[in-house]
């Protein structure tokens, strides 16, 4: 490493705090910042504010190591850095837009700070044109200073495997106007040894955006066969590896259930969406992919109930919170939607998320005997009329079917994410259904009469 850069990230969420750890794991020195200030000082005690697997070891490795630590002012974090990534939140507003005012407030106290030439790099996943109105905010806010450039590098991690994502990505996309930005992130890079696209600004923005609804896409393709499946009569696993075994689609998100959830999918589709139509294209497409994803819960419960008969005053174990595993996240999850319907229903639910319960709990408060936290997966099932798996945690897979079988009322799974082990299902004596197969959701198996 010839150069010695200081790297600064604004923002020390699910984005901010693996790309910072990141870099400190390449060599760099990082300060962070947060507006947040119970954040800040959580990260600089070693308490990471979410959980991520691996983030608290990095955490603790690089408070130690010295080349990591969170600042309590912005400012101080924007004169120490001369390259600063804005790793601050998107999100949508009612109208699907993305929000802004975050990347602003950003932009504005870099311009407040600017003391020396340094390199803003957008991280946060932004509709096109952001680096362009983050440049011409920071010389509006800068009283014209022209020391800076603003360049783009979205980030590609998900949540669950947001270092390994970090550490070892499928390609790391950049976005900038001159050769100095360009070499500068490149060299800050370099350590990877991973493939390097240059483009544009605009282009490593939309590069994104169409990620993002591009994998939609082919969660919503993937479910409307399940339906199809389970209309016609056809397999969706079988399905989804005769289309994966083709490398020009590819195996990876075909894997059908409760739809796709989390704070970036849904929003960066609505963002997307919105940014095709300001710019006059029709990308109704994008629409029909968002109304097959709400359409999952619906159908999801639909399936309850055909197992289930009638859902008042049932007993109903729920297990997995999280919009994935791997995460305490449940922002957007399905988990949200489906209890808040068990809710209306009348059934009462028994919850378990080996990571997601606090979260959940503030949305959804404690009720005896109607919504009840459990410890474990077998505790949640006890006394239950059914399973039903919400998130796909490997633990699942792994519990001791003959012990679940008898501590619940009856022995019915029904599997949102198709993550359980049919044939060690029904060796157990259970009635598992399933999404996308016709063959186990038939008349008659699931109607209790
Ligand atoms: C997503 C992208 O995958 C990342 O590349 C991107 O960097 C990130 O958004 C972001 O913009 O920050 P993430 O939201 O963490 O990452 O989660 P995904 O792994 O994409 O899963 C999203 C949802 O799709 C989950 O609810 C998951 O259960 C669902 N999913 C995924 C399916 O229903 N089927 C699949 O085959 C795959």
């Amino acid at each position: 490493m010839t150069l010695k850069r200081q790297v600064g990230v604004l923002g020390l969420g699910h984005v901010g705090l693996p790309t910072g750890l990141g870099f400190a794991e390449l060599g760099w020195t990082v300060v962070g910042t947060d507006s947040d200030r119970a954040k800040v000082e959580a990260v600089n005690a070693g308490i990471p504010p979410f959980y991520e697997p691996g983030l608290e070891e990095l955490l603790h490795r690089h408070l130690n190591s010295g080349r990591f630590r969170a600042l309590p002012e912005i400012g101080d974090a924007v004169r120490q850095a001369d390259i600063l990534f804005i790793c601050v939140g998107t999100p949508h507003r009612e109208d699907g837009s993305a929000d802004l005012s975050q990347v602003e407030g950003a932009a504005r106290t870099v311009a407040e700070n600017l003391d020396a030439y340094k390199l803003i790099v957008e991280k946060s996943t932004a509709p096109v044109m952001t680096a362009l109105w983050v440049e011409r905010a920071i010389q509006r806010y800068s009283n014209g200073r022209r020391d800076f450039e603003v360049a783009c590098n979205p980030e590609f991690l998900r949540e669950g495997t947001a270092i390994r994502d970090f550490l070892q990505p499928d390609r790391i996309v950049i976005g900038a106007n001159s050769e100095k930005a360009k070499e500068w992130l490149r060299e800050l890079y370099e350590p990877l040894a991973r493939p390097m696209l240059i483009t544009d600004r605009n282009s490593a923005e939309m590069i994104k955006h169409a990620s993002n609804s591009f994998l939609a896409l082919k969660i919503s393709f993937i479910n409307m066969l399940s339906d199809l499946c389970e209309a016609a009569g056809a397999n969706i696993q079988d399905i989804a590896t005769g289309l994966g075994l083709d490398p020009r689609i590819g195996a990876h998100f075909l894997q059908a259930g409760i739809g796709y959830g989390g704070f970036c999918l849904p929003k960066d589709l609505k963002a997307f969406i919105h940014v095709a139509e300001e710019h006059g294209v029709n990308f109704n497409l994008l629409r029909e992919v968002e109304r097959i994803n709400q359409s999952r819960v619906d159908r999801f419960l639909r399936k309850v109930q055909k197992a289930l008969w009638v859902l008042e005053g049932k007993k109903l174990a729920v297990w997995g919170l999280a919009f994935k595993p791997h995460t305490d996240d449940i922002r957007d999850a399905p988990s949200l939607h489906i209890v808040r319907r068990l809710r209306q229903a009348r059934a009462s639910v028994r919850l378990y998320d080996p990571e997601a319960t606090r979260e959940f709990q503030r949305d959804f408060p404690e009720e005896p005997d109607r919504l009840v936290y459990c410890s474990s997966a077998l505790e949640a099932a006890r006394g239950a009329e059914a399973v039903l798996v919400l998130t796909e945690w490997p633990e699942f897979r792994n519990v001791d079917w003959k012990q679940v079988r008898a501590s619940m009322a009856l022995p019915i799974v029904v599997d949102g994410r198709n993550c359980l082990d049919a044939d060690a299902l029904r060796a157990a004596g259970f009635e598992y259904h399933r999404v996308g197969e016709a063959s186990l959701v038939g008349e008659g198996v699931g109607i209790a009469v």
